[in-house]
């Protein structure tokens, strides 16, 4: 029974994106209330019907945009008004570039990097997230209860190995590499994850991260044989694979946890 979310509200960022949409399968699957929150609202609230059809059970969709304090207050109170509580917020949203879809490949180079690229990155994936959880976290606080998951990465832990990005017939100064926002953000999850999880442990919050390995998503053949071979289980995780661990560290499953991070990379921060 402990993997039971039964009655519980979870808001999740970044709700319509490729895991965002797994994460809230998860969430329904052990009976909670998935919240999508996306700044593509449309999408959310698509999404969300899609998955009622699916599921034959309730998702809620809304557009907000997190960068955004007073949408998060606004978002905040039509939950409240709606659903009564906020029992889980699951920080997700990122601004996610592919390495391999851009046209023009070394506007992500650090000696390229614009300042511009660099607050875009921050503000969803660290000033979002540090708003999310002071405003929904603060709901939690005054209950005495609540669960925050921060979706951080391998790359939190471990530098990107910037070879995998590499594309035939590109000089030096023109190959992709993964931008520096994306380990900074990464590392600064489990930062937040820490920090919140000692600061309101008194308050009945458990604060953890999850940081998951690459997924498989139709990239290109060269980039998956090359990051594969980093992973010792020799593959990139499918789509599903993270369920299991939303499901844990969001119920009562792991009631004993905080303040720490689960890694499931198919092993590839232990090599
Ligand atoms: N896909 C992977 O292989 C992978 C691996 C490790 C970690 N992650 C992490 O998992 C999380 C989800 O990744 P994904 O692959 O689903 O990415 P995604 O790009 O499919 O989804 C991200 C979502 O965030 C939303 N978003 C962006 N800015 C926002 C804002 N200001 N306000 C509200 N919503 C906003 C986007 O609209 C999008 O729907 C990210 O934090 C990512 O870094 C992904």
């Amino acid at each position: 029974m402990k993997f039971d979310l039964k009655d519980r509200v979870v808001a999740i960022t970044g709700g319509a994106g490729l895991l965002g949409i797994k994460h809230a399968e998860a969430v329904a699957e052990i009976g909670g209330l998935p919240i999508l929150i996306d700044i593509r609202g449309e999408e959310a609230v698509k999404k969300a019907k899609q998955l009622e059809k699916k599921y034959a059970v309730s998702f809620v969709g809304l557009g907000a945009d997190i960068r955004r304090e007073e949408e998060i207050i606004e978002l905040r109170d039509e939950i409240l008004s709606k659903h009564k509580t906020i029992d889980v917020l699951i920080n997700n949203a990122a601004n996610n570039p592919r390495m391999d879809e851009s046209s023009q490949k070394e506007w992500s180079r650090l000696e390229n990097f614009t300042v511009k690229a660099w607050e875009d990155d921050i503000a969803v994936g660290l000033t979002g997230a540090f708003l999310c959880s002071r405003i929904f976290g603060g709901v939690m606080a005054q209950r005495g209860s609540g669960v925050i998951l921060n979706v951080a990465s391998d790359l939190g832990i471990i530098a990107p190995d910037q070879r995998i990005y590499r594309q035939a017939g590109l000089s030096q100064e023109q190959q992709p590499v993964k931008p520096i926002t994306y380990s900074v953000i990464k590392h600064g999850l489990i930062g937040l994850t820490r920090y919140l999880a000692t600061y309101w442990c008194e308050k009945g919050i458990r604060v953890n991260a999850l940081c998951p390995g690459g997924i498989y998503d139709g990239q290109a053949e060269d980039f998956v044989r090359q990051l594969t071979q980093l992973i010792p289980m020799g593959r990139m995780a499918n789509l599903d694979e993270y369920k299991g661990a939303i499901q844990f560290l969001c119920s009562d499953a792991s009631s004993y946890m905080t303040g720490t991070c689960l890694v499931m990379d198919g092993g590839r921060t232990c090599w």
